[in-house]
Protein backbone atom coordinates (compact mmCIF):
# COMPACT_ATOMS: atom_id res chain seq x y z
CA UNK A 1 0.00 0.00 0.00
CA UNK A 2 1.49 3.28 -0.99
CA UNK A 3 1.90 6.36 1.61
CA UNK A 4 -1.35 7.95 0.31
CA UNK A 5 -3.64 5.26 0.37
CA UNK A 6 -2.22 4.70 3.95
CA UNK A 7 -3.43 8.13 5.07
CA UNK A 8 -6.25 8.24 3.00
CA UNK A 9 -8.11 4.84 3.87
CA UNK A 10 -7.26 5.69 7.74
CA UNK A 11 -9.12 8.89 7.77
CA UNK A 12 -12.34 7.00 6.40
CA UNK A 13 -12.19 5.44 10.06
CA UNK A 14 -13.65 9.14 11.76
CA UNK A 15 -16.94 9.02 9.59
CA UNK A 16 -19.71 7.70 11.63
CA UNK A 17 -23.28 7.15 10.80
CA UNK A 18 -25.39 9.62 10.00
CA UNK A 19 -22.71 12.90 9.34
CA UNK A 20 -22.49 15.32 6.41
CA UNK A 21 -18.92 14.89 5.37
CA UNK A 22 -16.85 17.68 3.20
CA UNK A 23 -15.25 15.53 0.09
CA UNK A 24 -11.74 16.90 -0.46
CA UNK A 25 -10.10 16.76 -3.60
CA UNK A 26 -6.66 15.36 -4.65
CA UNK A 27 -4.81 12.12 -5.07
CA UNK A 28 -4.67 11.19 -1.33
CA UNK A 29 -8.18 11.95 -0.55
CA UNK A 30 -9.17 9.66 -3.41
CA UNK A 31 -8.10 6.64 -1.62
CA UNK A 32 -10.66 8.35 1.67
CA UNK A 33 -13.31 8.69 -0.92
CA UNK A 34 -13.30 5.18 -2.20
CA UNK A 35 -13.07 3.86 1.27
CA UNK A 36 -15.78 5.22 2.40
CA UNK A 37 -17.69 4.62 -0.87
CA UNK A 38 -16.90 0.30 0.30
CA UNK A 39 -18.25 1.69 4.03
CA UNK A 40 -21.18 2.71 2.36
CA UNK A 41 -21.90 -0.41 0.96
CA UNK A 42 -21.75 -1.91 3.67
CA UNK A 43 -24.16 0.19 5.70
CA UNK A 44 -22.90 3.10 6.52
CA UNK A 45 -25.20 6.39 6.05
CA UNK A 46 -23.82 9.44 5.93
CA UNK A 47 -24.27 12.84 2.96
CA UNK A 48 -21.38 14.26 1.10
CA UNK A 49 -20.27 17.44 0.13
CA UNK A 50 -17.80 17.91 -3.18
CA UNK A 51 -15.08 20.20 -2.72
CA UNK A 52 -14.78 20.13 -7.01
CA UNK A 53 -16.46 18.39 -9.96
CA UNK A 54 -13.65 15.42 -10.36
CA UNK A 55 -14.70 14.64 -6.19
CA UNK A 56 -18.74 14.78 -7.51
CA UNK A 57 -17.72 12.24 -10.23
CA UNK A 58 -15.66 9.94 -7.96
CA UNK A 59 -18.26 10.19 -5.13
CA UNK A 60 -21.10 9.47 -7.66
CA UNK A 61 -19.19 6.49 -9.10
CA UNK A 62 -18.56 5.23 -5.72
CA UNK A 63 -21.79 5.30 -4.50
CA UNK A 64 -22.31 8.39 -1.98
CA UNK A 65 -25.12 10.07 -1.86
CA UNK A 66 -24.29 13.75 -2.46
CA UNK A 67 -25.84 17.32 -0.46
CA UNK A 68 -25.55 21.02 -1.05
CA UNK A 69 -24.37 24.12 1.39
CA UNK A 70 -27.54 24.98 0.46
CA UNK A 71 -29.37 22.10 2.55
CA UNK A 72 -26.62 21.48 4.99
CA UNK A 73 -24.53 24.78 5.60
CA UNK A 74 -22.74 23.13 8.44
CA UNK A 75 -20.34 19.86 7.55
CA UNK A 76 -19.63 17.55 10.66
CA UNK A 77 -16.36 16.61 9.32
CA UNK A 78 -14.36 17.79 5.95
CA UNK A 79 -11.39 15.49 4.73
CA UNK A 80 -9.19 16.92 2.54
CA UNK A 81 -5.47 17.23 1.38
CA UNK A 82 -2.59 19.47 0.99
CA UNK A 83 0.38 20.59 -0.83
CA UNK A 84 2.13 21.53 2.72
CA UNK A 85 1.64 21.46 6.43
CA UNK A 86 3.56 23.83 8.46
CA UNK A 87 3.93 23.44 12.34
CA UNK A 88 0.97 25.60 13.59
CA UNK A 89 -1.20 23.26 11.33
CA UNK A 90 -1.51 26.02 8.95
CA UNK A 91 -1.62 24.64 4.93
CA UNK A 92 -0.81 25.33 1.20
CA UNK A 93 -3.65 24.08 -0.99
CA UNK A 94 -4.79 24.33 -4.45
CA UNK A 95 -2.21 22.10 -6.64
CA UNK A 96 -5.56 20.33 -8.06
CA UNK A 97 -6.89 24.16 -8.57
CA UNK A 98 -9.97 23.63 -6.10
CA UNK A 99 -8.90 25.69 -3.63
CA UNK A 100 -11.95 27.90 -3.57
CA UNK A 101 -14.32 25.53 -3.31
CA UNK A 102 -12.09 23.55 -0.28
CA UNK A 103 -11.82 26.72 1.81
CA UNK A 104 -15.41 27.45 1.60
CA UNK A 105 -16.24 23.62 2.75
CA UNK A 106 -13.49 24.06 5.45
CA UNK A 107 -15.09 27.10 6.55
CA UNK A 108 -18.43 25.79 7.20
CA UNK A 109 -16.79 22.21 8.51
CA UNK A 110 -16.71 21.83 12.79
CA UNK A 111 -13.37 19.84 11.80
CA UNK A 112 -11.38 19.18 9.36
CA UNK A 113 -8.98 16.65 8.93
CA UNK A 114 -6.18 16.42 6.46
CA UNK A 115 -4.64 13.56 5.01
CA UNK A 116 -0.99 13.52 3.72
CA UNK A 117 2.22 11.77 3.24
CA UNK A 118 5.57 12.82 5.09
CA UNK A 119 7.02 15.25 2.54
CA UNK A 120 4.06 17.32 3.04
CA UNK A 121 4.74 18.71 6.48
CA UNK A 122 7.50 21.85 5.95
CA UNK A 123 9.02 24.51 8.38
CA UNK A 124 7.82 27.62 6.51
CA UNK A 125 4.94 27.69 3.90
CA UNK A 126 6.31 27.91 0.56
CA UNK A 127 9.27 26.40 1.36
CA UNK A 128 8.79 23.85 -1.63
CA UNK A 129 5.49 24.44 -2.83
CA UNK A 130 4.07 27.53 -5.12
CA UNK A 131 0.98 29.30 -3.70
CA UNK A 132 -1.95 29.45 -5.64
CA UNK A 133 -4.13 32.74 -6.05
CA UNK A 134 -7.79 32.14 -7.87
CA UNK A 135 -8.53 35.27 -9.38
CA UNK A 136 -11.13 36.79 -11.83
CA UNK A 137 -9.54 35.99 -15.44
CA UNK A 138 -10.55 40.58 -16.16
CA UNK A 139 -7.93 41.42 -13.26
CA UNK A 140 -5.21 38.64 -14.59
CA UNK A 141 -3.02 41.27 -15.86
CA UNK A 142 -3.00 43.99 -12.78
CA UNK A 143 -3.07 41.15 -9.88
CA UNK A 144 0.02 39.97 -12.07
CA UNK A 145 1.62 43.30 -11.90
CA UNK A 146 0.82 44.05 -7.87
CA UNK A 147 2.45 40.37 -7.45
CA UNK A 148 5.29 40.62 -9.18
CA UNK A 149 5.86 44.19 -6.73
CA UNK A 150 5.15 42.32 -3.78
CA UNK A 151 8.14 39.86 -4.97
CA UNK A 152 5.75 36.89 -5.68
CA UNK A 153 6.90 35.73 -8.73
CA UNK A 154 3.34 34.84 -10.12
CA UNK A 155 3.28 32.78 -13.14
CA UNK A 156 -0.35 31.83 -15.15
CA UNK A 157 -1.52 28.35 -14.97
CA UNK A 158 -1.15 26.62 -17.99
CA UNK A 159 -2.94 23.61 -19.42
CA UNK A 160 -2.47 21.32 -22.25
CA UNK A 161 -1.57 25.22 -23.42
CA UNK A 162 -4.60 26.94 -22.37
CA UNK A 163 -4.74 29.08 -19.26
CA UNK A 164 -6.53 26.29 -16.24
CA UNK A 165 -9.59 27.23 -15.50
CA UNK A 166 -11.48 26.63 -12.25
CA UNK A 167 -14.44 25.18 -11.21
CA UNK A 168 -15.96 28.58 -10.69
CA UNK A 169 -14.61 30.00 -13.87
CA UNK A 170 -11.69 31.65 -12.71
CA UNK A 171 -7.71 31.42 -13.50
CA UNK A 172 -5.25 30.45 -11.22
CA UNK A 173 -1.92 32.56 -11.05
CA UNK A 174 0.93 29.95 -8.75
CA UNK A 175 3.13 32.40 -6.78
CA UNK A 176 6.92 31.06 -6.08
CA UNK A 177 6.98 32.69 -3.02
CA UNK A 178 10.06 30.49 -1.27
CA UNK A 179 9.47 30.72 2.43
CA UNK A 180 6.71 32.81 3.62
CA UNK A 181 7.53 34.40 6.68
CA UNK A 182 4.04 35.78 7.43
CA UNK A 183 1.45 33.34 6.27
CA UNK A 184 -1.23 35.43 8.07
CA UNK A 185 -0.90 38.76 7.34
CA UNK A 186 0.04 37.29 3.45
CA UNK A 187 -3.20 36.07 3.40
CA UNK A 188 -5.27 38.49 4.11
CA UNK A 189 -2.74 40.89 1.91
CA UNK A 190 -3.78 38.73 -1.14
CA UNK A 191 -7.98 38.98 -0.12
CA UNK A 192 -7.53 42.48 -0.18
CA UNK A 193 -6.49 42.92 -3.73
CA UNK A 194 -9.68 43.18 -5.88
CA UNK A 195 -9.91 40.60 -8.91
CA UNK A 196 -8.77 37.84 -5.90
CA UNK A 197 -11.07 35.72 -5.52
CA UNK A 198 -9.25 33.19 -3.15
CA UNK A 199 -5.55 32.25 -2.00
CA UNK A 200 -4.13 28.79 -1.60
CA UNK A 201 -3.00 29.59 2.32
CA UNK A 202 -5.49 27.75 4.77
CA UNK A 203 -4.52 29.03 8.63
CA UNK A 204 -6.04 27.64 11.53
CA UNK A 205 -8.93 25.98 9.40
CA UNK A 206 -7.38 21.98 9.84
CA UNK A 207 -7.83 20.69 13.51
CA UNK A 208 -5.65 17.18 12.69
CA UNK A 209 -3.38 15.63 10.21
CA UNK A 210 -2.99 12.13 9.38
CA UNK A 211 0.16 11.69 8.08
CA UNK A 212 1.77 8.32 6.97
CA UNK A 213 5.24 7.77 7.49
CA UNK A 214 7.56 5.10 5.82
CA UNK A 215 7.59 4.11 10.01
CA UNK A 216 3.84 4.09 9.32
CA UNK A 217 0.47 6.25 10.07
CA UNK A 218 0.85 9.34 12.94
CA UNK A 219 -1.73 12.03 13.78
CA UNK A 220 -0.55 15.29 14.28
CA UNK A 221 -2.51 18.34 15.41
CA UNK A 222 1.11 20.16 15.25
CA UNK A 223 4.47 19.65 15.00
C1 LIG B 1 -6.57 20.52 -4.62
O1 LIG B 1 -6.78 21.76 -5.16
C2 LIG B 1 -5.52 20.59 -3.55
O2 LIG B 1 -5.76 21.51 -2.56
C3 LIG B 1 -5.25 19.22 -2.97
O3 LIG B 1 -5.96 19.01 -1.81
C4 LIG B 1 -3.81 19.16 -2.70
O4 LIG B 1 -3.16 19.57 -3.88
C5 LIG B 1 -3.34 17.77 -2.30
O5 LIG B 1 -3.39 16.90 -3.38
P1 LIG B 1 -2.66 15.50 -3.38
O6 LIG B 1 -3.27 14.70 -2.28
O7 LIG B 1 -2.98 14.98 -4.76
O8 LIG B 1 -1.21 15.74 -3.20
Amino acid sequence: MNLKQMAGEKAAEYVKDGMVVGLGTGSTVYYTIVKLGEMVKDGLEIMGIPTSLETERIAKEVGITLTTLEEHPVIDLTIDGADEIDPNMNLIKGGGGALLREKIVAFASKREIIVADERKLVNSLGERFYLPVEVIPFSEAVVTRRLKEMGLNPETRVKEGNRFITDNGNIIIDCHTGPIENPVELEKELNMMPGVVENGLFIGLADMAIVATQNGIKEIKGF
